[in-house]
């Protein structure tokens, strides 16, 4: 697994490389509490920032998997990345043994839905997985039911942007249901949204 430090700071010590601008992952820091869901755990940086602050951490991913998106754009955003960053369910879940709140879970068919039934309620979910515009609402429909009321879900790549049409959050979050509302978001350095449940 690839370890690159981006800022050299104790705070970001020891930490894998990661997707996520200083302003996403200081609202990834503002809002972990409580008991945590994400979906994308990547290298597990993301995850490591909220176990700092939250009581425990629920992470999903592919990994090695990710031959099993279905949509062809998705799976070649990824395997790139994948490429550029190999790494496995076992390393990722060796580094993340060194935070005693965090639970590392290879996403498969059931097992999030049958994890997160065991964990909820969810103070706070993150998503930053299948970007297309069906997989995130995919994704939001199956973990919605396991958030609580007024918990918190945060979306990354939310903005629109022109270059990356991989990058489709944002047409589902014109189309969100009524009972979740927009609360907060990062400023133009970020590209993350803050939806509340009602
Ligand atoms: C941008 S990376 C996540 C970065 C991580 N949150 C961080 O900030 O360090 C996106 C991850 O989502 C995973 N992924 C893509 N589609 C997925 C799916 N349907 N379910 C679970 N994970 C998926 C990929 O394998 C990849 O590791």
């Amino acid at each position: 697994m690839t370890y690159i430090e981006f800022k050299e700071t104790p705070l970001y010590a020891g930490l894998p490389y990661g997707e996520l601008t200083e302003s996403d992952e200081m609202m990834l820091f503002k809002y972990a509490q409580g008991k945590v869901l994400e979906i994308g755990t990547f290298l597990g940086r993301s995850t490591a920032i909220m176990s700092a602050k939250a009581d425990w951490v629920d992470t999903f991913d592919l990994f090695e998997y990710i031959m099993s998106i279905v949509e062809e754009k998705n799976r070649m955003h990824y395997e790139e990345l994948f490429r550029k960053y190999p790494h496995s369910f076992s390393e990722v879940r060796e580094f993340l043994s060194r935070y005693p709140n965090v639970g590392v879970h290879l996403r498969t068919e059931k097992s999030l839905k049958r994890i997160a039934t065991a964990s909820q309620p969810f103070d706070l979910v993150f998503l930053d997985a299948d970007h297309s515009e069906k997989g995130v609402e995919s994704d939001f429909n199956e973990v919605i039911p396991f958030v609580k009321r007024k918990g918190v879900v945060l979306f990354h790549d939310s903005f629109q942007r022109d270059t990356d049409s991989s990058q489709e959050v944002y047409k589902f979050l014109e189309r969100m249901p009524s009972y979740i509302i927009k609360i907060d978001q990062t400023p133009a350095t970020g590209s993350i949204t803050v939806w509340e449940k009602e």
